[in-house]
């Protein structure tokens, strides 16, 4: 059985972490955090080195600035073995940067969008699209010049064949502005979490909001944290419990991390259970280091947090 390869599309950002914050910003105050990262960022790009990490061949089509950030986005991706053809670099604009402090649990994001925002369903290379079997789209909300064409991207991909996935993540000024109605039916996977799909459907319960996209929807695969995740196919929902650690570090990107994992058994047509196990340990590992990619570096290092932490194999 031959490799599955990939194309993620989205946003391109480092993270500045701030850790081990003494207190809350104030203005006119100034506070110490006693940890800094500079790290990737970004739904997206976590999302692809992480899938590339688990062994499926994966490209990039995203915007970065012509700075520093652009350079070390790209160098860290192609490091973790991610093909960067269809990254391009903005003349004139600087790259994404969220800023995340990070208090246990929980963390307060400021985000600077920047180049990312310049991607438009043109720059998806279509004429080289048959030669992927799949395409990921993430984070919706921030890229403001796709955000309209969303349902003609997944169709465009379906049209040519490949199998598809998406997670909108958060909308930061809280419109929640998607008609999944028109977009889903093209999605194989859609990848939200609690608020983002109580967002979407403007109702306050998980059932009702099933209720409302399940007529559209094909396979659901809803994220809700350290409790697991749930499947929704055929009608059906199925829990599945989280992997409960005392490793704990940060869940920065952890849905990310389970998203490249439950995708990297799809690609291959696992059932879909297993897909979903697979991306709550996916998920899971990713917590047990700092920042999204931390415990990603190499396959090795993968495999060995794996067994020392959760006794699993992959
Ligand atoms: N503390 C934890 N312990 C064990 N597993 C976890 C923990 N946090 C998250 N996970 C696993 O990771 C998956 C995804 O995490 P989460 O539900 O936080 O996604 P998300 O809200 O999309 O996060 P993100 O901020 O990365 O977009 C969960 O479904 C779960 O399987
Ligand atoms: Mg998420």
């Amino acid at each position: 059985m031959g490799n599955k390869k990939i194309l993620v599309v989205g946003e391109l950002n480092v993270d500045l972490i701030l850790n081990n914050i003494e207190g809350f910003p104030k203005i006119g105050d100034e506070i110490i955090a006693n940890d800094m990262n500079l790290t990737l960022g970004s739904s997206s790009a976590i999302f692809a080195s992480n899938i590339s990490i688990l062994g499926i061949d994966t490209s990039f089509c995203g915007m970065v600035g012509s700075d520093y950030f652009g350079e070390f986005i790209e160098k860290v991706l192609v490091d973790r073995g991610v093909d960067c053809s269809f990254l391009r670099k903005v003349k004139n604009k600087q790259s994404g940067v969220t800023v995340v402090m990070n208090y246990d649990q929980d963390r307060a994001n400021v985000t600077f969008c920047g180049a990312m925002e310049n991607l438009t369903i043109e720059d998806v290379p279509w004429s080289e699209i048959k030669q992927f079997d799949h395409l990921h789209f993430s984070n919706l909300f921030l890229q403001k010049n796709i955000k309209n064409d969303i349902v003609q991207l997944f169709k465009k991909a379906k049209d040519a064949g490949l199998t598809t996935s998406l997670d909108l993540q958060t909308d930061p000024e809280g419109a929640f502005d998607f008609d999944y109605a028109a977009c889903l039916p093209f999605v194989d996977i859609f990848l939200p979490n609690k608020s983002e799909l109580l967002g979407i459907t403007k109702v306050d319960s998980v059932e009702e909001a099933l209720d409302k996209i399940s007529p559209f929807a094909n396979q659901v695969a809803l994220k809700m944290g350290e409790e697991g995740s749930i499947l929704v196919s055929n009608g059906k929902q199925t829990v599945q419990r989280g992997y409960s650690h005392s490793s704990f570090v940060d869940a920065i990107g952890a849905g990310d991390s389970f998203n490249a994992g439950f995708i990297s058994k799809f690609l291959f047509g696992d059932p879909l259970i297993d897909c979903l196990k697979f991306g709550n340990l996916i998920g899971a590992i990713n917590t047990t280091a700092a920042g999204g990619t931390g415990a990603f570096q190499s396959n090795s290092q993968l495999t060995k947090i794996a067994k020392e932490i959760f006794n699993q194999d992959i």
